[in-house]
């Protein structure tokens, strides 16, 4: 399977978000990852509806939506207005996700549950063939530039073999600190798709580093 490169706008230069979208546009990037943050879920809050609105305005690829909010369910129908094209939750922020996942299709949208670092994958197995996408996070929620948890891995290939002895086609993304260097270990492990903030936006050249990323051997 083609890897996927879904750069998140999280490092983006804010102030310049047009050209930012633009050259994903251009680039070899597949979707478009947007981090949303409430404050409470993780201490950080990061942008909301409007400015979605704006990138699906420009943005020519899928809106890969994170949500790092609590209670999602309030808002899943608002963020299938403003252009969300895979929308995925948190499994520690869901008291009744299969209710979470079934609300979410019903708008049309991919649906992805997301899991933080301490979560076992194994909590999945009873909605495994729900699910279009599973998010590991290698990093702790909340900010960029964090450094990739190693054990990951672990985490991935546990995952991987859960799909596999699965009716499930869930796509595995991995998001947080992924760069060069783990790219290619973590798809051996069994990720489809990979999120990278810093390592795409803070480079003199994102769109070669993304061209990069989707080739590197
Ligand atoms: C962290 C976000 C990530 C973040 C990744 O809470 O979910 O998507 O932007 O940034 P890097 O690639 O810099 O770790
Ligand atoms: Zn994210």
């Amino acid at each position: 399977m083609n890897r996927i490169i879904s750069p998140s706008l999280l490092a983006a230069d804010f102030g310049n978000l047009q050209r930012e979208i633009e050259m994903l546009n251009q680039s070899e990037a597949d979707w478009f990852h947007l981090d949303i943050m409430d404050g409470v879920f993780v201490p950080n809050i990061s942008f909301g509806m409007p400015v979605i609105s704006a990138i699906n305005k420009l943005a020519k690829k899928p809106l890969d939506v994170h949500l790092m909010i609590v209670d999602p369910d309030r808002y899943i129908s608002t963020f299938k207005k403003v252009g969300a094209d895979i929308l995925t939750v948190h499994y520690e922020a869901c008291t009744h996700l299969h209710r979470t996942i079934q609300a979410i299709k019903a708008e049309g949208m991919k649906a992805g549950v997301s899991l933080n670092p301490h979560t076992p994958v194994a909590l999945l197995e009873d909605i495994i063939h729900d699910l279009d996408l599973v998010l590991i996070m290698s990093v702790n929620p909340g900010f960029g530039g964090q450094s990739f948890i190693e054990n990951t891995y672990n985490k991935v290939r546990e995952l991987r073999a859960m799909i596999n002895n699965s009716d499930s086609t869930a796509l595995i993304e991995v998001d947080g600190g992924v760069n060069d260097k783990n790219v290619v270990k973590l798809e051996d492990a069994g990720v489809n798709a990979f999120v990278a903030g810093s390592f795409v936006f803070k480079n003199d050249d994102p769109a070669k580093t993304i061209a990069n990323l989707k080739t590197v051997k």
